[in-house]
């Protein structure tokens, strides 16, 4: 394997985050759990206004915004959407207004990722029952008539653009596992460029481990199954790179059995994840994703479907602001 950058310059990005994020061992908690060795990637340690996986791909997508002359950010996602925080902060940064197009209504009491929403400046749009950017045309239309040039980050920052960011993280890694031979990475997986990027980081570094994404998202109502989005978008971003692999549905582990009582329902097994790692390693999880990626992993690991041979990679994707909007949902102190 060349260790050349397998993301040449012609690729512009801005820099937003603090990387290499650390990688490091869980001894306490690979011991609780009784099986594989577990180790974990710190992206909730990015930088980017409480950091996450998002600060990569805005790296590569909002430095495609500069580039094309844009003068203002549009993006969507829930109310408590790691996405739309981490979107208004490197606006922020780059001095570009940011719209936000948030699912629901406006709740009586801001906290979590909303509450830093408004503190990072962004301009938000209530959009009752639509949280993935339904509105997003009309808005770029009236923007556009007001005389401005929009950028629209995509649903989560997954494109073919975004991508690069995770296929750029799995290089980063690289030189990170030396001395430690990772067999799996876990981590969670939702609107499906962390996925896909990660594939395709993969092939081009010739990797041999298991990369197993965890879907915390059942939305019934999509148009193509997720599992395709994945395999659609990593080809994508591969002939984006100018590189011949292709992905298909059967060589992707997508694990779809966690998804609980649906998006953003903080279930048992989530709490019991966040509750074992925060107290064993004094390291946060968020309720929506990295919380239901762990139960995830916890269940493979007591099934035996992650043997104890195994060396175990959980990726941190961040999102811990949204834990104080789960306050009151949680049930074990
Ligand atoms: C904390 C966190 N982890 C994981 C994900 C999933 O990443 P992706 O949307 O690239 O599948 C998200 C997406 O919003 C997230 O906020």
């Amino acid at each position: 394997m060349s260790d050349s950058p397998i993301i040449t310059d012609s690729f512009k990005r801005q820099s937003l985050g603090f990387f290499p994020t650390p990688f490091h061992y869980l001894a306490n908690f690979s011991e609780v759990l009784g099986g594989p060795k577990i180790f974990i990637k710190r992206d909730d340690l990015s930088g980017l206004a409480f950091g996450g996986n998002k600060t990569r791909k805005l790296e590569y997508l909002l430095a495609e915004a500069l580039n094309n002359g844009c003068d203002c950010i549009i993006t969507a996602g829930a109310v408590q959407s790691n996405h739309c925080r981490q979107t208004a902060a490197a606006a922020a940064l780059l001095k570009l207004p940011c719209h936000l197009l948030l699912g629901g209504e406006k709740p009586q009491t801001v906290n979590g990722n909303l509450l830093l929403d408004y503190l990072l400046g962004s301009k938000i749009y209530w959009q009752g029952e639509h949280r993935k950017g339904e509105g997003i045309p009309d808005l770029v239309s009236l923007l556009t008539q007001q005389g401005h040039k929009p950028y629209v980050v995509p649903y989560g920052g997954s494109n073919e653009v975004g991508a690069l960011g995770f296929v750029n993280a799995l290089q980063e890694l690289q030189h990170q596992l030396v001395n430690t031979p990772i067999s799996h990475i876990v981590f969670a997986s939702s609107s499906g460029a962390t996925h896909a990027g990660l594939l395709v980081g993969k092939a081009l570094l010739q990797q041999s481990y298991q990369l197993i994404g965890i879907n915390i998202d059942k939305d019934e109502d999509a148009k193509k199954p997720f599992k395709q989005v994945i395999v659609d978008l990593a080809n994508q971003t591969a002939s984006f790179l100018g590189k011949d692999c292709r992905f298909e549905l059967d060589s992707i582990d997508l694990l779809e059995g966690f998804t609980g009582q649906g998006y953003g329902v903080l279930g048992s097994a989530e709490q019991e994840a966040i509750s074992l790692l925060a107290k064993s390693e004094g390291i946060l999880l968020d309720p929506v994703y990295t919380g239901r990626a762990m139960a995830g992993l916890i269940d493979l690991v007591r099934s035996e479907q992650l043997p104890a041979s195994a060396n175990v990679l959980f990726w941190h994707t961040g999102g811990n602001p949204a834990l104080f909007a789960y306050a009151d949902k949680f049930t074990e102190w």
